[in-house]
């Protein structure tokens, strides 16, 4: 019964809530063949490709609090940075020399990097690389900055939902935060022609199966090119530092189900994963993911952008990091290729 409503996901890319949760309660019995024929549908639209992403952590200064991460305002025990325009630009140079063509400017919601100071930058770095894709992740910013940034060449932006249900967002985020502005950014960056990831953690705390069934349902509507989704993960300076972790099995299994869903999305294996499981992002990758986003910021910014405890890769050179991945990745029968790696529409 199982297996057809896998079958069912995934020559229909749709199954209703009920059967959505139906396989969610009863993943045990399910998920090697889901694994199976997400990892089948991922091979027939990219072959057997991994692309890669170089992300930078450009600032851990963030005005905003959420319960679960590590660079709240709050966390008085972090040593905050921000990356100067020349240090992000020494960073894409070090990662053009290794082969990424997309860098993801990451970084808390952080007012130094003003819309003239993104503005520019971006423009420095399509100047200096234009074959590059250039992804930002500064999370909510008004329509007119998302614009801008756009214009100056911009291609993608993720903002995670980090939950399709709004009860659920506000036992996450303290009350100033607003579940409502931020499905409005997201739609503000569909209408302004982004590419748009948004994402979800798993196993964060008050989720519940039900909440995970939605989750389906809201990738649906919003129909995103870039989904990230990674296991919550404790961090011991937050409020929510006594609450478990979320789990690497209950990881992959939401990744099948979206590879299944949305054939085409942009699906990376994250660093969450490769943290929470020291084969979580072969395993990723096994179950229908097709992006890895290795670490290119300075080791001084990779030190101090802890976003959860026992982060991987922190102190590793970006060279290595790569002939790590590469290593890793060759089991899975994938590799990693150089190229942008957009979205494409067709199947
Ligand atoms: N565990 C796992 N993921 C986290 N993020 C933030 N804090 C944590 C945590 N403790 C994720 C959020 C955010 C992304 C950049 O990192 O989903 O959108
Ligand atoms: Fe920075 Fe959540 S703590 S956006």
């Amino acid at each position: 019964m199982y297996n057809e409503l896998i079958d069912k996901l995934e020559k229909e890319h749709t199954l209703s809530k009920k059967e959505y949760l139906t396989l969610i309660n009863n993943r045990e019995k399910c998920q090697e063949y889901l694994t199976q024929r997400a990892f089948a549908v991922r091979n027939k639209v990219f072959g057997n490709k991994v692309y890669i992403r170089g992300l930078i952590e450009v600032s851990n200064y963030c005005k905003n609090d959420c319960y679960y991460c590590g660079i709240r305002r709050s966390n008085k025990n972090i040593q905050r940075y921000r990356l100067s325009a020349d240090e992000i630009l020494s960073c894409c140079d070090e990662g053009y020399k290794l082969g990424f063509r997309t860098f993801v400017l990451q970084g808390g919601e952080d007012n130094y990097y003003t819309d003239d100071f993104l503005y520019e930058l971006i423009k420095d770095i399509k100047r200096r690389y234009p074959e590059c894709a250039v992804t930002l992740s500064l999370g909510e910013r008004s329509y007119n900055s998302y614009k801008a940034l756009k214009e100056a060449g911009a291609d993608r932006y993720l903002l995670r939902h980090e939950t399709a249900n709004f009860e659920h967002y506000s036992r996450l985020h303290p009350k100033e935060m607003d579940f409502f502005n931020r499905l409005a950014c997201i739609e503000n960056l569909k209408a302004l022609g982004y590419q748009v990831g948004v994402g979800f953690m798993v196993g964060s705390p008050y989720q519940t199966e039900e909440d995970l069934a939605d989750e389906m349902l809201f990738l649906m509507q919003v129909k995103p090119h870039m989904v990230g989704i990674g296991p919550f993960i404790s961090h011991k300076d937050t409020p929510f530092c006594d609450f478990e972790s979320g789990r690497a099995e209950l990881t992959t299994f939401m990744l099948s189900l979206i590879r299944l869903t949305l054939p085409n999305v942009l699906l990376p294996a994250t660093t969450a994963l490769g943290t929470i499981d020291m084969d979580g992002r072969e395993k990723g990758i096994l179950a229908g993911a097709n992006v890895l986003m290795p670490n290119l910021s300075p080791s001084f910014a990779k030190k101090n952008y802890l976003l959860y405890d026992n982060k991987i890769c922190t102190g590793d050179e970006a060279a290595m990091c790569i002939e790590c991945l590469k290593q890793r990745i060759k089991k899975t029968g994938c590799e990693i290729t150089v190229s942008r790696g957009d979205y494409k529409n067709e199947l």
